[in-house]
């Protein structure tokens, strides 16, 4: 397909002539007159813009997904259908989720309410709504500086998993998928998204100076920030197998397309250190797109996965026209912002190993506010300990304590063949000033990254004296008790 085409509020759109860059948010507001979907941020951060978009979750199910449109470029919407607040009143008749949040007085100057309400149709169509800690993390991605927060929790807690026979729940029903495949061009820029591996490498043949895009959450941020036109971009989206999540050797297979709501909800039962870190990742809007792989090769020093997913032990595997290329985490990650990809590759899979007998783990987030906010230090740790309590192994990674992500390597050699007790870690606590020499930034000064690194692992020890991969408790961000 050389046309943008998808559905808007139902409606079959196609364009051609648009900048591939163009966000859904612009178009919405700017061509289609839909201006009741609002920008407040254009960085993800406040939800004002949030559609839904009816699209195929990992396992090719059609879902309903909370997306925020400002970071959403057209050609990501390719073949799905976006629902705006438009599109909620039926028959004359206001949706539920809208009387809801009237009947909990949750909108004064209304600014907010349009993405509040696309938010609130997420959680009534999900099907998962069966803890309470969900509402928060379903609803943290909108902020609102009038109504406060308690009405909008409880009209999210009065619509959550009620599904409804609406239009929404019809076209779930009734959607069949259509292809994302697309070879795009408007004027100097470029978007292609190939189906197939086999047309991936003669797009990268043909041009070698391709960006890959997945979720966008982190490159659409140069178009809406710095304004930039990126002439080539190649979306990854449309290759199934690189959605891939399963059990494997013991351990588990993580695909570099697989988004972190999909990791989440994964990782629950099967690896509680991906879970907790994947719970304070960004908000349920941003979580929707956001994905693995993009996370991994931004190399952000303060990227979540990255710290947890090296304490685990996760190799990266690298795909490309000549083959596979397996590494360790850790050494994906070579530099400020770079990774070991060499031109023509992308990073396909991570792969996490069966945990041994013995190992302790547990990540670690430290930022200013408890839900969508940036790291100023996060932490991935584990330990083996042996049958007579002394620690076979330790991997102790840490984000935001140098350039890159990376492992404390003089207080892992100091642990081993020490008992698992208070004072041994107290002994290899300085030997962290030695691993790390963190910055000041806004974040945090050097020092109080540095006392926060050793107080991490001084809650690690804590934490896993009793169970080895401690749970997260049940409410575990209340911003608001309703009894
Ligand atoms: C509001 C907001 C909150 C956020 N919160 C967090 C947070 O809490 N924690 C956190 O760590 N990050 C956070 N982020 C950053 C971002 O969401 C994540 O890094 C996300 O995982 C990026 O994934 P993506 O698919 O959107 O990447 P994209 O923006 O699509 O791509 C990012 C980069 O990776 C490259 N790339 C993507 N996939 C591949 C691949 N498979 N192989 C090779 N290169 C690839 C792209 O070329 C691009 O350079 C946040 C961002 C926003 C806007
Ligand atoms: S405009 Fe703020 S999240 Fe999109
Ligand atoms: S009602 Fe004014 S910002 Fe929420």
């Amino acid at each position: 397909m050389d046309r943008l085409r998808f559905y808007l509020n139902d409606r079959l759109v196609e364009e051609s002539g648009l900048s591939p860059t163009t966000t859904v948010l612009r178009y919405l507001r700017d061509r289609a007159h839909l201006t009741g979907t609002k920008e407040g941020c254009a960085e993800g951060d406040c939800g004002a813009c949030t559609v839904a978009v009816l699209e195929e979750d990992g396992k090719g199910a059609p879902v309903l997904r909370a997306i925020n449109s400002c970071l959403l470029l057209l050609p990501m919407v390719q073949g799905k259908r976006v629902y705006t607040v438009e599109a909620l009143k039926e028959g004359g008749r206001y949706h539920l989720v809208q009387e809801a949040l009237a009947r909990e007085l949750g909108s004064q100057c209304g600014y907010c309410t349009p993405g509040v309400t696309m938010a609130l149709l997420e959680a009534c169509h999900r099907e998962d709504f069966n803890e309470p800690w969900k509402l928060d993390a379903q609803m943290c991605g909108n902020l609102c500086r009038c109504t406060g927060y308690r009405p909008i929790r409880d009209a999210a807690a009065r619509v959550a998993g009620l599904r409804p026979a609406d239009r929404f729940a019809r076209a779930l029903a009734e959607t069949k998928p259509e292809p994302m495949e697309l070879a795009y061009t408007a004027g100097p820029q470029r978007f292609f998204t190939p189906a197939t591996l086999e047309a991936l490498w003669d797009v990268l043949d043909a041009h070698p100076e391709a960006r890959f895009v997945v979720g966008g959450t982190d490159l659409s941020l140069e178009v809406t920030k710095r304004f930039a036109e990126p002439p080539l971009l190649v979306s990854l989206e449309a290759l199934r197998v690189l959605r891939t999540l399963e059990p494997r050797a013991g351990g588990h297979r993580v695909g570099a397309t697989v988004t972190l709501t999909e990791l989440e909800d994964y990782s629950r039962a099967t690896c509680p250190p991906l879970e907790r870190m994947a719970r304070y990742f960004g908000a349920r809007q941003i979580k929707n797109r956001a994905t693995v792989g993009g996370n991994l090769c931004t190399a952000s020093p303060i990227g979540d996965l990255a710290p947890v997913l090296i304490s685990l032990g996760a190799e990266a595997v690298v795909l490309s026209r000549a083959g596979e290329r397996r590494m360790a985490l850790e050494d994906f990650f070579v530099d400020y912002r770079r990774t070991a990809l060499r031109r023509g590759e992308l990073l396909a899979f991570v792969d996490v190993p069966a945990q041994p007998a013995g190992a302790r783990a547990i990540a670690y987030k430290v930022s200013k506010r408890r839900e969508l906010d940036i790291s100023s230090v996060s932490a991935g740790f584990r330990v083996v300990v042996d049958e007579q309590g002394r620690v076979r192994e330790a991997r102790l990674a840490y984000g935001g304590m140098s350039a890159r992500p990376a492992r404390a390597s003089r207080a892992e050699a100091a642990l081993v063949g020490q008992p698992w007790t208070e004072a041994s870690v107290e002994a290899v606590l300085p030997l962290l000033d030695e691993d790390f020499t963190p910055r000041t930034d806004h974040r945090g000064s050097d020092w109080y990254r540095a006392q926060v690194a050793k107080n991490l692992l001084r809650g690690f020890f804590l934490e896993t004296l009793s169970e080895p991969a401690p749970r997260l408790q049940e409410r575990h961000a209340a911003t608001v008790q309703v009894r």
